[in-house]
């Protein structure tokens, strides 16, 4: 049995306000567990989007109801509200500007908007930016003119990483998080992953090719975290018309890496980096005390979206041959999953941007 300290996802979609159908901070919070995930920094593309005190209020009251395990949540990036979210600074996961398109109705396009952002929101505290090949580059160039750090969201391109190595090599501060599906897919798995429905390979950024994966893979010291930017949508949704982009990622993530680590293509050390240390860093975020992961790393299964607790009902990763299964979680001294089964209670979960509750 492997004992990890309880893992940092600072990149997931909970659904709540306004489509729980897809998932909630419930389903969401057990997904996490599943996975050996103990702490998630959740999203603003909600509906409504998380923008302003009132909304930031909607979504804390949802988690603080119902999360199972450690939570922050970000406020979004809007054309008409950098002095309002800076004034929530202190206590959000961090800023999220969305720069391109992908799902919700958040979206900053007018580069003097993204400027605003920076001269408002504090130099100390996270910004994480939705941007893609260019502008991805531009966002960088604005981290750098107003000298503070910035965090790359799901990159997947080669063209990506290799400018994000050479602005670390300038000394510019920006970081990058990578999700396990381009890790692991490119675009020759969409028929796989499609099954006669191609609404399903849909996901922001798209999948890419083997050549943007093999740079991800050689270029590793320059991914600083992997998140599972867990996007969950439900089948109907990915079957229908104008099927929204994402993938559901919570309860594969941890499956994958290890199988990854078994093949020699990485170390524990690397993933815990990246799934720990990092991210506490990076955001800011407390320790867990008497918190870890116990998990079968000689396990092997199938995977299989029957057996998950999101509330979406597929993945793209069915049927895929893992090795390494989480058995059990110990949450602040609490057993939290065990074999199967969430038993941590809704609403136990801690805001870790909050001053702590008492030891419990
Ligand atoms: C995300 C979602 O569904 O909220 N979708 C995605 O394809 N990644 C939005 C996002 O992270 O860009
Ligand atoms: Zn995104
Ligand atoms: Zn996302």
């Amino acid at each position: 049995m492997l004992k990890l300290p309880g893992l940092i996802d600072p990149h997931v979609h909970m659904r709540e306000p306004g489509a729980s159908h897809k998932e909630d901070w419930d389903t969401g919070t057990s997904a996490a567990l599943a996975g050996g995930v103990t702490l998630v920094l959740a999203m603003p593309n909600t509906n409504p989007p998380i923008f302003d005190a009132e909304t930031f209020d909607l979504a804390l009251t949802s988690a603080a109801a119902k999360a199972r395990c450690d939570y922050a949540h970000y406020v979004g990036a809007g054309p008409e509200n950098a002095r309002a979210v800076a004034a929530l600074a202190s206590q959000a996961a961090g800023l999220k500007m969305y720069l391109d398109m992908t799902f919700g109705q958040l979206r900053l396009d007018d580069m003097t908007l993204w400027q605003e952002h920076f001269q408002h929101w504090p130099r100390e505290r996270p910004i994480v930016a939705h941007s893609e090949s260019r502008s991805m580059a531009a966002v960088i160039l604005m981290a750098a003119l107003y000298d503070r750090s910035v965090h790359i969201a799901h990159i997947s391109l080669r063209e990506e990483i290799l400018l994000i190595k050479a602005a670390k090599q300038r000394g510019i501060k920006v970081t990058c998080e990578v999700a396990p599906h381009p890790l692991f897919l490119t675009q020759d798995d969409m028929p796989a992953i499609s099954r006669g429905h191609p609404g399903r390979g849909e996901v922001r950024p798209r999948l890419a090719t083997q050549a943007d994966v093999e740079a991800l893979w050689q270029n590793l010291e320059v991914i600083d975290c992997f998140a599972t930017d867990h996007a969950p949508h439900t089948l109907a949704e990915k079957d229908g018309e104008n099927p929204p982009p994402g993938f559901p990622g919570l309860e594969t993530a941890l499956p994958l890496l290890l199988t990854a680590v078994h093949a020699k293509r990485l170390t524990i050390d690397d993933l815990l980096l990246r799934m720990v240390t990092n991210p506490r860093k990076i955001f800011g975020l407390p320790e867990q005390p008497e918190t870890w992961v116990e998990v079968d790393e000689n396990a092997e299964y199938e995977i299989h979206a029957a057996e998950m607790k999101s509330r979406c009902g597929w993945t793209p990763f069915e049927g895929w041959k893992v090795r390494g299964r989480v058995r059990r979680v110990v949450l602040r001294n609490q057993e939290a999953f065990k074999d199967g089964d969430v038993l941590s209670s809704p609403g136990s979960g801690h805001n870790v941007r909050l001053p702590s509750k008492s030891n419990s």
